[in-house]
């Protein structure tokens, strides 16, 4: 029964996948994709975006063979990353091109695993930004395979908490912020559609060979109808330590749930530590005080020492302070954001003051506050966990 589901399903994403393919042929007389999308995304960009054109996403279908050969055959030794969800292996194209080659495991039924193949496919088959990780293709032979570009430097998650490497220097540290910044404002401003990643974390940035950070992992991405403000979802899913407040009492999200996300990774990346560690508290709750006392050198990465600059510090701490506000409204969309991270002139602090009666309600929200401060509707659900 469940083989003839599947069976269904793939003659399903056949047919999917031939309509739209393109006139056009990839390598090896493979028929290569090019989705609309992207298009004229110009239209709808504000200038942030049009300081690295995007280009017309294209990606084809790779057949099973060639993924085999390329990953040796799935050997273990080109497992590169296992998620929640996948494992990820390397691989070496015939023409040299190397590949990431992610191949959907671990959902509980295919059912599961079909749904979030076709939610990955649909929304980062649509995109291509220099900050976005690169879609190459899909097969569907066997397992159901994304194929990616390979991001040669792994994720920032395993870039800054490896203790046997040297740590990460603070200028890739903000270039890494200000790139993840560039790339998420392309998903809720630049795109034909918004798009809400649910799930920014420093695992799911991915390094290439230059530092520039991808935004990878859209297996939990929705697309957000341009008319709506805003969208319900069921279950929660998501990394705990990373979800906004009204995601995970209320299930509802949009950009800000993102913008609150970001707002925990620019903190990590500050300070070097995990959204939630052994001790479970987490780092929202560990960072709130420093915050709201103005002591943030406090917050800087002990393994930095000294070897960080203050200006770029001030602004990236007053960023993420902003975007874990508890009420979503007070949050900066994206483009303010970039706003406040690349524009030269001194920050208006003034400008993002909350008014006084509002500022106790928005003191910022750590899971560590759950017993006293709320009854979480979702508290049994499953959140996605966090392997890396
Ligand atoms: N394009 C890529 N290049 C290099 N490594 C990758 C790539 N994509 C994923 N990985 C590695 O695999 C891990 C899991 O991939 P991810 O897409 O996040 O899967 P999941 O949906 O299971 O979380 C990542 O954290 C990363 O270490
Ligand atoms: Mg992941």
């Amino acid at each position: 029964m469940r083989q003839r589901q599947l069976f269904l399903s793939r003659r399903s994403f056949r047919r999917l996948l031939s309509v739209s393919i393109g006139r056009r042929r990839g390598v090896g007389g493979s028929p290569e994709v090019s989705t609309s999308a992207g298009q004229d995304d110009s239209k709808s960009m504000e200038p942030w975006a049009d300081k690295k054109p995007t280009q017309k996403p294209s990606w084809r279908c790779f057949s099973y063979e060639e993924i085999h050969k390329a990953t040796d055959g799935f050997h273990q030794d080109n497992l590169v990353g296992r998620g929640g969800y996948a494992e990820v292996y390397r691989g070496v194209l015939e023409d040299g091109q190397v590949i990431a080659v992610k191949r959907l495991t671990r959902a509980s039924t295919d059912e599961q695993k079909e749904k979030d193949f076709l939610q990955e496919l649909g929304t980062i088959g649509h995109v291509r930004h220099p900050n976005v990780s690169a879609l190459l293709g899909c097969c569907i032979d066997r397992d159901l395979h994304l194929i990616f570009d390979f991001s040669s430097r792994g994720s920032v998650s395993s870039n800054l908490h490896d203790e046997r490497s040297p740590p990460m220097a603070w200028k890739l540290r903000y270039g890494i912020a200000a790139g993840t910044a560039r790339g998420l404002h392309y998903l809720h401003k630049g795109c034909r559609r918004r798009i809400i990643h649910r799930d920014i974390k420093a695992s799911n940035i991915l390094l290439t060979t230059n530092f520039e950070p991808q935004i990878s992992d859209f297996g939990l991405a929705k697309w957000l109808p341009s008319e709506w403000t805003h969208r319900a979802v069921a279950p929660i899913e998501g990394t705990f330590g990373c979800l906004a407040p009204e995601y995970f009492m209320h299930g509802i999200v949009d950009e800000k749930t993102d913008v609150f996300a970001f707002g925990v990774f620019l903190l990590e990346i500050i300070s070097g530590r995990k959204p939630v560690d052994g001790s479970h508290k987490s780092l929202l709750s560990w960072a709130k005080p420093y915050l709201s006392d103005g002591a943030i050198q406090k917050l800087v990465d002990t393994r930095l020492e000294q070897d960080y600059d203050m200006g770029q510090l001030k602004r990236l701490t007053f960023i993420a302070s902003l975007c874990i506000r508890a009420t979503a409204a007070w949050r900066p969309s994206m483009t303010e954001v970039l706003e406040l991270l690349e524009d030269g002139e001194e920050m208006l602090q003034d400008r993002w003051k909350m008014p006084e009666e509002e500022e106790e309600e928005n003191e910022f929200w750590g899971f560590d506050d759950l017993d006293d401060e709320c009854d979480t509707p979702s508290s049994s659900s499953s959140t996605r966990s966090s392997q890396q």
